[in-house]
């Protein structure tokens, strides 16, 4: 039997990567964050000083960079790229946008298909991105678009940069958020969009818990 997969994807900001990782640690499952396998390349690209209109040297990077996740103590998941701890780098709004410029070349996402599908192991797993239960695991058995106002978004992004002492404006992230999504809903290949048997939430004005919730009821009818 298939080994089941909760697929969450969203545009940036929605709370996926809060949301999906409570939602695995609750079920027991594997976690996925395909964000940041696109962030790690975009690290790499930047290491690398490579020209972002380049597309065979950002295909030929996303071969050679090696991704790991390692789980360091309670939910702190660092992620290492060519066995450097990048995580604070692959979480920078930069690294968002660089990303978002690299993940719309075919072939970078081709090569990055089964990585993904490799993640796919029991008791099960929770993926979360932008194309999760539209190409990389289509056959999902339990798929969710989890959307907020982008308004909203861009509130709690500035809350979180703000916690760490980073300076920015609401004003600016409002745009950059509107700008990445209107390329990840553009892009020709693999643009965000819900999955035809994708439920729908909308988890503006929502507290977590009650979003965490609601997505294990779907996985959990019964819990
Ligand atoms: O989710 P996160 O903000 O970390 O993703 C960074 C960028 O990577 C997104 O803006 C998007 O362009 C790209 N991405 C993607 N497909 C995914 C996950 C992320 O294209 N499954």
């Amino acid at each position: 039997e298939a080994v089941p997969v909760l697929t969450i994807d969203g545009p940036s900001g929605a709370g996926k990567g809060t949301v999906s990782r409570l939602v695995a640690r609750r079920l027991g499952w594997h976690y996925l964050d395909s964000g940041a396998l696109y962030r790690a390349v975009g690290v790499a690209a930047s290491w690398a000083d490579l020209d972002l209109s380049d597309a065979a040297a950002l295909v030929r990077c996303t071969f050679d960079t090696e991704v790991r996740f390692r789980e360091q103590g309670e939910g702190d998941l660092r992620v290492l790229v060519n066995g450097v701890d990048a995580t604070g780098e692959l979480r920078l709004e930069t690294t968002g946008t660089v990303a978002s410029a690299i993940a719309a070349i075919p072939e970078v996402r081709a090569a990055l298909k089964e990585r993904q599908r490799a993640f796919r192991t029991a008791p099960g797993l929770v993926a979360d991105g932008r194309d999760m239960g539209t190409v990389i695991f289509p056959d999902a058995p339990f798929k969710v678009f989890l959307t907020a106002s982008a308004q909203e978004r861009a509130d709690r992004r500035y809350k979180q940069l703000n916690d760490k002492g980073v300076s920015v404006t609401l004003d600016g992230l409002l745009r950059e958020i509107l700008a990445r999504d209107a390329r990840d809903a553009q892009r020709t290949v693999a643009p965000l969009r819900p999955a035809e048997d994708a439920v729908l939430l909308d988890s503006t004005g929502m507290p977590i818990e009650a979003v965490v919730d609601k997505v294990l009821s779907l996985v959990r009818p019964a819990a």
